[in-house]
């Protein structure tokens, strides 16, 4: 097994379930859904209208309802809008975990809210840091700006990938390839990784094909992404499953793990195992899929 000290076992968040914040119904419905991450709309699946409301309904779900295990997020408006400061005041008092901000474009656009964040903890008692970030890249601007955006701040943990609103931005067309966003999805996922953050992927919108739904999380897990951002409760399952390492696998990763440190000791640095060539990258790589089981809670 690899010698290094693990680092503390990261969060999982293979699947983040949106629903509009002004849904109480949907919220209860949340908390008995096996999402790792719960994310509490009061951006676009709320009417401008229903702000104040879903403002009010999120701080009243976090303070009354039990979540169990799962993350508690809340989605504000972008920053560059009046809104998200009245919807970080409606809800900082209730405790949730952390925040998702949609269209960033800056590096300012996240330490701004860091600023506000801080300012809370200090006021509260907390610990610094305590609340957390992800941030989605969902225009041109945010891709353009990604390392300075994955830089910003020490308490982001994820770049989402937002591809509706970018194909919007760009004048695209979605197609269910994905060649007009292939770029940004990949620019993310590399971001993500450069900066030690999760990457999380796009919604998948067709509510009624699961196949279709767990292709594209096949084809996100392979470049590199480690959840998905899901819409309904029938998703769910299916991306938990796509984005576990299966039994096989996390056998495969630790009989690597095990040949790598033999050889190692023997004095090899590369070796064969099953007529492949194995060095650094593949040590790597199994490393990293034992990781997600250990945050899964599966090894
Ligand atoms: N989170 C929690 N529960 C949900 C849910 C969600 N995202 N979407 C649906 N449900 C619940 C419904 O309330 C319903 O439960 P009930 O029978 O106890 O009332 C059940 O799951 C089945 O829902 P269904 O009738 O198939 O869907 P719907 O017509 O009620 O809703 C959507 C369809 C698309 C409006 C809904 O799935 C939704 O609001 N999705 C999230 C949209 C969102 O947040 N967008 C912004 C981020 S991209
Ligand atoms: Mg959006």
């Amino acid at each position: 097994m690899p010698q290094e000290p693990q680092p503390k076992r990261p969060t999982a968040r293979r699947s983040l379930l949106f629903m509009p914040g002004d849904s109480l119904r949907k919220i209860e419905k949340a908390t008995t859904l096996p999402a790792d991450s719960v994310i509490m709309d009061l951006e676009d699946g709320v009417a401008r209208s229903r702000k104040d409301a879903a403002r009010t309904t999120v701080a009243q779900a976090l303070t009354t309802l039990d979540f169990g295990g799962r993350e508690r997020l809340v989605r504000i408006n972008p920053v560059s809008t009046p809104f998200s400061r009245a919807d970080l005041d409606a809800t900082i008092a209730a405790r949730p975990d952390g925040y998702v901000i949609p269209k960033v474009e800056s590096a300012e656009d996240l330490q701004s809210v860091d600023r506000y964040l801080d300012e809370a903890e200090r006021a509260n008692g907390r610990p610094r840091d305590s609340l957390r970030l992800l941030a989605i890249i969902e225009t041109a601007r945010g891709v353009m700006n990604l390392a300075a955006i994955a830089g910003a701040s020490p308490r982001l943990d994820a770049l989402m990938f937002g591809a509706e609103d970018l194909a919007g931005d760009m004048g695209a067309t979605r197609t269910r390839a994905g060649w007009e966003v292939f770029y940004a999805r990949s620019a993310v996922a590399i971001a993500a990784a450069a900066y030690r953050l999760q990457a999380i992927d796009t919604v998948f919108i067709d509510l009624t094909d699961l196949d279709g739904l767990a292709e594209e999380c096949r084809f996100a897990r392979q470049m590199g992404y480690i959840g998905k951002m899901a819409i309904h409760p029938r998703q769910v399952p299916v991306i938990n499953a796509a984005f576990s390492p299966t039994p096989e696998e996390i056998a495969q990763a630790r009989r690597l793990v095990v040949a790598h440190d033999e050889q190692q000791a023997g004095g090899a640095g590369v070796f064969e195992l099953d007529g492949k060539m194995i060095d650094m990258p593949m040590v790597r790589a199994a490393m990293r899929v034992l990781d997600r089981a250990r945050a899964a809670g599966i090894e």
